[in-house]
């Protein structure tokens, strides 16, 4: 474990500001205090959320959030409708937390339209399958759709009481027929 730790230290300070360099430093004091409960492999619990309420055609950003995983090493990709996105992603670095493990975001600007499914993939060495989390918009019903179903129900109520209407003036006219009829000498 020592090693693998050395290993990103090295590796990691090749990338020129390293700051994952901290969160191994901080790592490998643990290691050497005996404390060594966070360096095992844990794959992130990710989640797909849009920044602002859904409005269809307008700009948003879609967050992909990877939380609570060790080693500091994964592969996020942006898929729209099954396609791969590359414009318009951005991820952040690294973010050590009091567990010692990680989180991490990364960002997609959209234009959502209705139908479009966009998907995250992260690889991470602690699943052995890629983790994809979809997403999908889903607009709040707008004061026209809302109107629109008032307007239906009422007219569904409507025709329910001139079916009862209908239906008493039926019984009435059996009635009056039958009185007619027992009334007549014939
Ligand atoms: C060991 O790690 C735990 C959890 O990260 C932390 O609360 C504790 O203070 C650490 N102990 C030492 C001796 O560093
Ligand atoms: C990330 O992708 C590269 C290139 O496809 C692959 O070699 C590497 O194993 C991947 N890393 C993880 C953590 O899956």
């Amino acid at each position: 474990k020592m090693w693998t730790i050395i290993f990103f230290i090295l590796y990691d300070s090749q990338n020129g500001a390293c700051t994952r360099c901290i969160i191994h430093l901080k790592l490998f004091k643990n290691i050497m205090t005996g404390n060594l409960t966070t360096n095992k492999t844990i794959a992130p619990e990710v989640k797909v959320y849009p920044e602002l309420p859904v409005m269809l055609g307008k700009t948003d950003t879609l967050t992909c959030f990877m939380d609570d995983f060790y080693p500091p090493v994964v592969n996020v990709s942006w898929y729209k409708n099954g396609g791969s996105v590359s414009e318009g992603v951005s991820n952040t670095d690294f973010y050590s937390k009091q567990n010692l493990r990680l989180q991490m975001f990364s960002y997609l600007s959209v234009a959502p339209e209705s139908g479009d499914i966009y998907s995250c993939k992260v690889e991470h060495w602690g699943s052995q399958d890629p983790i994809n989390k979809f997403w999908e918009p889903e607009e709040p019903p707008s004061t026209s759709e809302v109107t629109e179903t008032v307007v239906r129900a009422f007219g569904l109520a409507l025709g329910l009481v001139r079916v009862a209407v209908g239906t008493v003036l039926l019984i009435k006219g059996m009635k009056h027929n039958q009185n007619i009829r027992r009334s007549s000498p014939f």
